[in-house]
């Protein structure tokens, strides 16, 4: 059988990515595809606790980029190479581009860090697609300030987010043939119209 899809969706914490990931999920079910719908961290068991860990609990640097591909290992393991091995699409809800961000830009890891911990943990698997939820930090701000309490990453000051979004168009840059940039400053509608383009060809 052939292998399923692999979607994920990046953004700064505001940028809306969670809103668009069941309409999205309905656009590939509609055209008759098996969806799984998952994140990170978290996305199983284990991973759900780890991610309790992670939005709550301060540690260091280090530890948070080793927790986070923990997370991910067990996640690829248990759920994500056996659903691309029975064809399903997978869309998940940040991945490791998420590390390079805020590990790398956020916090300083060194990016060659974290690519040894990529290249264990992957083992060679990419994402087919990366949707990057692009907008300027100051709308960011206003969107999270208006939806919901912040966890340890959300309370972080204005310019460990500016790093993050840096480090995610740095990444975008470098990998133009996965990473797809999504303007997500305008209307959901909007947004949505540059989905459906971008995925012309994949649905
Ligand atoms: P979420 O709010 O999009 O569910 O993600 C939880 C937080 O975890 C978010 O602030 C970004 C952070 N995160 C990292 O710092 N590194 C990672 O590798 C991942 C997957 C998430």
């Amino acid at each position: 059988m052939k292998r399923g899809l692999f979607i994920t969706l990046e953004g700064v914490d505001g940028a809306g990515k969670s809103t668009h990931l069941e309409w999205l999920a309905g656009l590939f079910r509609a055209r008759g595809h098996a969806v799984r719908v998952t994140r990170e961290p978290g996305g199983t068991p284990l991973g759900e606790r780890l991610r309790a860990l992670l939005l709550t609990e301060p540690m260091h640097a280090e530890t948070e980029a080793l927790l986070m591909f923990a997370a991910r290992c067990e996640h690829l393991h248990a759920l994500i190479r056996p659903a691309l091995a029975a064809g399903e699409v997978v869309l998940c809800d940040r991945f490791t581009d998420a590390s390079y961000a805020y590990q790398g830009g956020g916090r300083g890891l060194p990016a060659a860090r974290l690519a040894i911990l990529e290249d264990w943990v992957h083992g060679g698997l990419q994402p087919d697609l990366t949707l990057l939820f692009d907008l300027p930090e100051a709308l960011a701000q206003v969107r999270r300030a208006a939806t919901r309490t912040a966890d340890r990453f959300e309370r972080e000051q204005t310019d460990f987010h500016a790093r993050v979004r840096a480090a995610y168009l740095q990444r975008a840059a470098r990998h133009p043939e996965r990473i797809r940039v999504i303007d997500a400053s305008g209307s959901i509608e909007a947004v949505r119209a540059q989905l459906e383009q971008v995925l012309t060809g994949w649905l």
